[in-house]
């Protein structure tokens, strides 16, 4: 099986934005309680934070977390979540069914984002609640000083402003399951009004309207149309959420799931455009990817979880190999969009749905789809190539013409590196490739990572790394020209300097 590939330092699609290795935290089963935040941990710092979570999310290199939901925020007062412990609510949370203590709010967050050096994407509640507390949230989070809200902050321990720049305006609103769903009409009324309140309180923050929940629901890409009529001028980015699994064990049609994404991304680019139009607009809208990943695992095991308990397992998914061979592909086709999409969230980042899983009270570990993820943030940072590919195709229950070789290309002009993301969606055969790299002259192999394993299945748990990459991949470069061995079912990262 061969397939070719042509990659020209020219031919650039745009230069990445970073944001696209973003991640997310919600205040849901164990990402904040046990995950990030577990005092009493032997590596718990005098905050409670835990160290050894940091650390591998450090090793991600995550530019921007997305906080503090999800589902939760549209039911969140964000007032429960500042100011003295001891007077902090317990609330009922109705998104997830459980018992929200309220014991890590926004400061705290500010405090471990700084920490784990990254960026927060705050989202807002537009479910239950609307501009008056968006308004006071953002002053209390980026104003100096000199007000109500911005004084209480400082009362509050934190003298500087969060300066937070990334603003979602609620969560997933088109769904029936949100708390304070909405039309698209109404949704798009409240989202104009709110971000136009809260830019006059900071007109430097930048805004993400919600796009459709995910590809298949009834209403998009019309919400998208509708939502962008009312928001166009007021907002910067429409959001994008999917989720993929494979419960009938069909690894071909899943590893083929991308095709959709594609679609999906590309219908949300027309639809942004067509209102551009009918606007006649100057102004560009891009695409956030706030939320995607692979989920399914979990969802037996949560549907018989009894309601109203603090942090208790929710969204465990365990990854296999074949899911982060998924994940890889969901990456490869944000690089294929990096004109457009400007920022996405693997969600989540620790224990819910997430690369990062822990004990409570015990270790920390790096699940199947931690090395795909950390590949793309440590490696995919510079120019997207427009990566031109011939691969041979293959047909499955839901797509046709799937290209075995699913790759592309990064170029870093400021390291003079080039990387090359593929994966093989071939179950049983390797594919050689033959990659045209003449216009990276004088470029040697650096290194080629795979991820591989015989069974797709494979898991990885506490003190059990079996699906780990490992640097023996087979490739060579001679006369502008090189060729690799991709092995069947595999994630490779081909790195030339
Ligand atoms: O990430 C888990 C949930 O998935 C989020 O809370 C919600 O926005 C989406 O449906």
């Amino acid at each position: 099986l061969k397939a070719k590939m042509v990659l020209d330092k020219e031919y650039k699609i745009a230069p990445i934005d970073n944001r696209i290795y973003g991640s997310f935290i919600e205040h849901l089963g164990r990402a904040v309680y046990g995950g990030i935040y577990e005092p009493g941990h032997p590596t718990a710092d005098s905050n409670g934070f835990r160290r050894d979570v940091l650390e591998l999310v450090k090793e991600l290199n995550v530019p921007i977390v997305r906080y503090p939901g999800g589902n939760f925020v549209s039911g969140y007062n964000w007032e429960d979540g500042v100011g003295p412990r001891e007077s902090r609510p317990r609330r009922l949370e109705l998104a997830w069914r459980t018992i929200e203590t309220n014991e890590v709010g926004t400061n705290e967050f500010a405090d471990w984002a700084k920490l784990a050096n990254t960026e927060v994407m705050m989202a807002v509640n537009l479910g239950t609640r609307g501009i008056d507390a968006a308004r006071n949230l953002i002053e209390y989070c980026n104003i100096d000083g000199g007000t109500y809200w911005s004084d209480l902050r400082k009362a509050h321990g934190y003298k500087e402003p969060h300066r937070f720049k990334t603003w979602c305006l609620g969560n997933e609103m088109d769904g029936p399951w949100q708390i304070g769903h909405k039309t698209a009409d109404e949704y798009g009324r409240l989202a104009v009004e709110t971000a136009k309140t809260m830019r006059q309180v900071d007109p430097s923050i930048e805004l993400v309207a919600c796009g459709s929940s995910h590809v298949g629901m009834p209403t998009f890409p019309q919400w998208e149309a509708t939502v962008l009529e009312h928001t166009y001028e007021a907002v910067d980015y429409i959001s994008l959420h999917q989720y993929y699994g494979n419960p009938q064990n069909d690894a071909a049609n899943f590893l083929a799931r991308t095709m959709d994404m594609d679609r999906f991304i590309r219908t949300v680019i027309a639809t942004c455009d067509f209102v551009k139009a009918k606007k006649r607009s100057k102004k560009t809208i891009n695409l956030s990817f706030d939320e995607w990943n692979v989920w399914y695992h979990s969802h037996e095991a949560d549907s018989k979880r009894d309601p109203w308990s603090i942090a208790p397992p929710q969204l465990e998914d365990v990854y296999t190999f074949e899911d982060a061979l998924l994940v890889g592909s969901m990456l490869i086709t944000f690089l294929k969009h990096a004109d457009r999409v400007k920022m996405a969230c693997l969600a989540q980042l620790v224990n819910v749905i997430a690369p990062i899983m822990t004990d409570n009270g015990g270790s920390a570990w790096r699940q199947t789809i931690f090395f795909p993820y950390m590949h793309a943030s440590q490696f995919g940072r510079g120019y997207a190539l427009n990566a031109v590919v011939a691969s041979p195709v293959y047909d499955s229950k839901d797509y046709t013409d799937v290209p075995y070789l699913d790759a592309t290309g990064v170029y870093n002009e400021e390291s003079e590196e080039l990387t090359i993301f593929a994966v093989n969606r071939h179950l049983s055969e390797p594919l050689a490739l033959e990659c045209d790299v003449r216009s990276f002259a004088g470029y040697e192999i650096v290194e080629h990572i795979v991820l591989e394993h015989d069974d797709l299945k494979a898991v990885n748990r506490a003190g059990e790394a079996n699906v780990v990459p490992h640097t023996n991949g087979r490739s060579a470069i001679s006369d502008g020209v090189l060729e690799a061995s991709l092995a069947r079912t595999s994630w490779n990262v081909i790195r030339l300097a």
